[in-house]
C-alpha cells in the first residue's frame, strides 16, 4: 500500500511540473520541463530563463516557482494535487512500458474506468485497435522532440464507446527512466460541429455546381455548340489538372473555369459564332475578340473561392505575348488559364463545326507541339499528350 502511494506520489510530481508549466504560460502552452529530483525540481526553456520549482516535501507542504530566483506562484501539494485531479480533461501517466501509473478523475469521467481498475494495466485499454501502429509512431515522435500538442486521434471507454479527442502528451525523463504524461481533452463538440461546417459547406459547394450547370444550361439553349465544347473541354482541363499533379484546390477550380470559360459569347450574335474564323470580317473578329472579357465581367460578380473569372478573362493569351485581350506573356499567365488554352485548342480541333469537319487528334497534337513553349506552357503540353496518348483519354460526348 505505501508503495503505491508513493508511487502515486512520484508520479503526482511529475504531472505537476506539466501543469505548472501549463499554469505559468498565458498561451496555454507548455513552456518547460520540469525533472523531479530530491523534493525539488528545476529547469526550464523558457529562452534561458530560468524557471525553479521549489518543493519541501510530499503531502500538506508549500512549494513556490521561481522566475529567475523571484518567487513568482506559491502553492500548496494538496492544492495542486486538487487541479490535477478535478481537471476537466483526462490526465494520465503511462511508465516505459505503457502501463498507467497515474489516472486523475477527469479520465474516470471521459474513460469510465476507475483509478483502482487501470493503475498498473496497459494503456491499449483504451486505445482502438486500429490506432495501436499510429500510437507507437507518435511515442516515437515524443521520446525524440520531448512533447507533441495537439495529437487528435480517437480513444474508447470502459462502455467500448469512441470518443475523438486531443492530446498533449510529455516524455518526462528522469533517474527512474522514462514515463509518458498525457493530457485528453474531449473534443467531440468540436468534431461535431466540424461535421456541420462540412455539411453546410458541401451543401453551398452543391448550390455553386448547380449555377454553373444552370449558366452553362442557359448557354446549351441559345448555342448548343459552345456548350458542349465547354463540357468536353472541362473533361480535358480536369485530365490534365490531374496529370500536372495540380492540389485538388487548384484542380477544382479550373475545372469550374473550363465549364463557364466561353460564357462571354452569349452577348455576340449567334451568326457570327457560326461563320468560320477566315470568313469574318474585321469588326466581327474584334467582336468574338471581346468574349474572354465578357466572360470576366458576368464572372467577376459570382464570389468564387478560386479566381474563375480571371482565368476565363486569360485562356486566349499566348505564351509569347501573341495571344489576347492583355497580350500577357509566360507565368503572368495563370496557369489554369495555360491549362485551359491547351484543352481548347485541342477540343476545338478534335470537333466537328457546323461549317467544316473535324481536324482530329493526330493534327490536334501536332499544333499544341509545334508550339510548345512558343504559344502554349510547355508543362501543359507534355501533360496533354501524356493523358491523351498515354492514359488514351477521350471526350465523352
Ligand atoms: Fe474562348
Amino acid at each position: 500500500m505505501a508503495s503505491l502511494t508513493s508511487k502515486r506520489a512520484l508520479a503526482t510530481r511529475r504531472l505537476l511540473s506539466l501543469i505548472l508549466a501549463i499554469s505559468l504560460s498565458s498561451r496555454m502552452f507548455i513552456i518547460g520541463e520540469f525533472h523531479c529530483n530530491r523534493g525539488s525540481w528545476r529547469k526550464s526553456i523558457l529562452k534561458g530563463t530560468k524557471l525553479w520549482l521549489t518543493f519541501g516535501g510530499i503531502d500538506g507542504r508549500e512549494g513556490t516557482v521561481l522566475l529567475d530566483d523571484k518567487p513568482i506562484k506559491r502553492f500548496s501539494f494538496k492544492h495542486l494535487v486538487a487541479i490535477l485531479d478535478h481537471s476537466a480533461d483526462a490526465i494520465t501517466t503511462v511508465d516505459k512500458r505503457l502501463r498507467f501509473t497515474f489516472w486523475n478523475k477527469g479520465a474516470e469521467r471521459m474513460f469510465g474506468w476507475r483509478t483502482e481498475e487501470v493503475i498498473g494495466r496497459e494503456m491499449s485499454i483504451i486505445v482502438p485497435e486500429e490506432r495501436e501502429g499510429e500510437f507507437r509512431e507518435v511515442l516515437r515522435i515524443v521520446e525524440e522532440k520531448g512533447y507533441l500538442e495537439g495529437y487528435q486521434t480517437e480513444r474508447i471507454t470502459k462502455e467500448g464507446r469512441t470518443v475523438p479527442v486531443e492530446i498533449t502528451l510529455t516524455a518526462v525523463r528522469d533517474e527512474g527512466g522514462i514515463e509518458y504524461s498525457a493530457i485528453h481533452r474531449d473534443i467531440s463538440k468540436r468534431k461535431k460541429l466540424e461535421r456541420e461546417l462540412q455539411r453546410s459547406l458541401n451543401n453551398l459547394r452543391k448550390i455553386l455546381n448547380q449555377t454553373v450547370n444552370a449558366l452553362a444550361s442557359a448557354m446549351e439553349l441559345r448555342d448548343p455548340y459552345t456548350a458542349g465544347h465547354q463540357r468536353r473541354v472541362t473533361q480535358l482541363v480536369c485530365a490534365i489538372a490531374q496529370e500536372m499533379g495540380l492540389d485538388e484546390e487548384m484542380a477544382k477550380g479550373t475545372c469550374i473555369a473550363a465549364s463557364l470559360h466561353d460564357v462571354g459569347k452569349i452577348h455576340i450574335p449567334i451568326e457570327i459564332l457560326a461563320t468560320p474564323t477566315e470568313r469574318l470580317t474585321e469588326i466581327e473578329l474584334k467582336m468574338i475578340k471581346t468574349h474572354p472579357r465578357f466572360g470576366y465581367e458576368i464572372l467577376k460578380t459570382i464570389e468564387f473561392p478560386w479566381p474563375v473569372a480571371e482565368i476565363v478573362l486569360q485562356h486566349h493569351e499566348r505564351m509569347d505575348g501573341s495571344g489576347y485581350p492583355a497580350g500577357l506573356r509566360g507565368e503572368d499567365i495563370l496557369l489554369q488559364a495555360r491549362i485551359l488554352a491547351v484543352a481548347d485548342v485541342v477540343e476545338a480541333m478534335n470537333s466537328h463545326r457546323p461549317y467544316r469537319s473535324a481536324h482530329g487528334m493526330k493534327k490536334a497534337l501536332k499544333e499544341i507541339s509545334e508550339n510548345r513553349g512558343l504559344l502554349y506552357d510547355p508543362d501543359v503540353v507534355d501533360a496533354c499528350v501524356r493523358v491523351i496518348s498515354e492514359k488514351k483519354f477521350q471526350f465523352d460526348s
